[in-house]
């Protein structure tokens, strides 16, 4: 009996310019092109095995079997390389998350970043990491941009060959995220379901769309151009906008709680007192991140700290692109999670 593996660790994603719409659900083609920093405190690793020992596909997350309907979004994913190659096989998959799942911390990027870097080594395929985020992409859209690290863009493209994600800048330049997790709950409103009740129902959609664009150009020139305090408003000006689409959508919806509004408060209060650039960025849940310079990121965390519980305050700064995992990495790392290394 032959087995193939494959193992990989992703690091998630938080966009500065947000993915929010798709124009073609299938191919998950987004609606705009997005820009997002890789994150080095949050990833996940993902072991595939094609055991031709195996009837069908089975999927362990974070140690448990999961349920056919969770399997059923993996087997999806693997048809893609199945088809793409012509594999009949079956496929034991085991993941661990070093983020929380579902709790709008981007579990789903790291999750199908990781999947695919690990399917593809195990089928021994040799593509790039950009082709490679072709297919992370119809996991879910936001782990295309978790291929790269530092800042990414996912270019939209024209058709499914090239909306694909491209490194924009290692982002070796000084910059950490402060990500304050109010509730690391699972979301009640999934991504995939919000974005596209407010593609169907928003009529501020359109200029959603419009204004992202011009977004994403200014923030490449202020990156290049190593403009933090630009960086950081185009940021918070993008995913405000973002949230304003969900409130203008019929029936609204929001994912921002009270403890969403207190976080916000508090990182308001903090920069003012402290006269330090930080610029605040949601998605979908609760949770409040932080864009900084990482030489401000343990004064913003002292201030931030007077405000809100010490262990809702999470630091990180910027991290690699999707990498291929040893089985003895892969041992490591079941005993980092049995040890409860993470974050949920
Ligand atoms: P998040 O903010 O964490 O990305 P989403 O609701 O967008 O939340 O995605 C979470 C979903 O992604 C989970 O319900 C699960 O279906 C999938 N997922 C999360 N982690 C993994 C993983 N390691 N492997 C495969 N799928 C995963
Ligand atoms: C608000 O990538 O989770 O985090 O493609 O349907 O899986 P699907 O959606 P997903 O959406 C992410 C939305 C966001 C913004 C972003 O990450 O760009």
């Amino acid at each position: 009996m032959s087995k193939r593996v494959g193992i990989a660790r992703a690091h998630t994603n938080i966009a500065l310019i947000k993915y929010w719409g798709k124009r073609d659900r299938d191919l998950f083609l987004p609606m705009n092109s997005s820009l997002s920093l890789t994150l080095d405190a949050f990833y996940t690793d993902t072991r595939v095995i094609f055991d031709d020992s195996l009837s069908a596909d089975v999927f362990y997350l974070n140690k448990e079997k999961q349920s056919s309907k969770e399997l059923e979004k993996i087997s999806q994913f693997l048809d893609l390389f199945r088809e793409y190659t012509g594999e009949k096989g079956f496929v034991c998959v085991e993941s661990l998350n070093f983020v929380p799942t579902a709790a709008g911390l981007a579990s789903s990027a790291s999750a199908f970043a990781a999947l695919a870097l690990a399917t593809a080594t195990a089928l021994g395929l040799e593509m790039s990491r950009e082709e490679l985020s072709t297919f992370a992409r119809r996991g879910s859209g936001s782990s295309t941009r978790s291929l790269f690290g530092g800042f990414v863009e996912w270019d939209m493209g024209t058709g499914s060959a090239d909306s694909m994600a491209h490194p924009v800048d290692d982002a070796a330049w000084n910059i950490g995220m402060i990500i304050l997790a109010v509730d690391t709950g699972k979301k009640k409103i999934a991504s995939r379901v919000g974005m596209e009740h407010t593609v169907q129902t928003s009529p501020f959609y359109p200029m959603w769309v419009e204004t992202a664009a011009q977004d994403l150009q200014e923030m490449k020139a202020a990156i290049i151009q190593q403009d933090f305090e630009r960086l950081g408003q185009i940021t918070e000006h993008n995913g405000m906008k973002m949230h304003a689409t969900t409130l203008s959508a019929n029936p609204p919806f929001t994912y921002w709680t009270a403890a969403t509004m207190k976080a916000q408060a508090a990182v308001r209060q903090v920069r003012e007192e402290f006269g330090v650039p930080a610029y605040m960025t949601m998605d979908a849940g609760p949770n409040v991140k932080v864009l900084c310079r990482a030489s401000d990121m343990g004064r913003l965390v002292k201030g931030l700290k007077e405000y809100l519980p010490a262990e809702q305050v999470l630091t990180s700064l910027s991290g690699p692109g999707t990498y291929i995992l040893s089985e003895a990495d892969w041992q490591a790392s079941q005993v980092a999670f049995s040890r409860g290394e993470h974050h949920d």
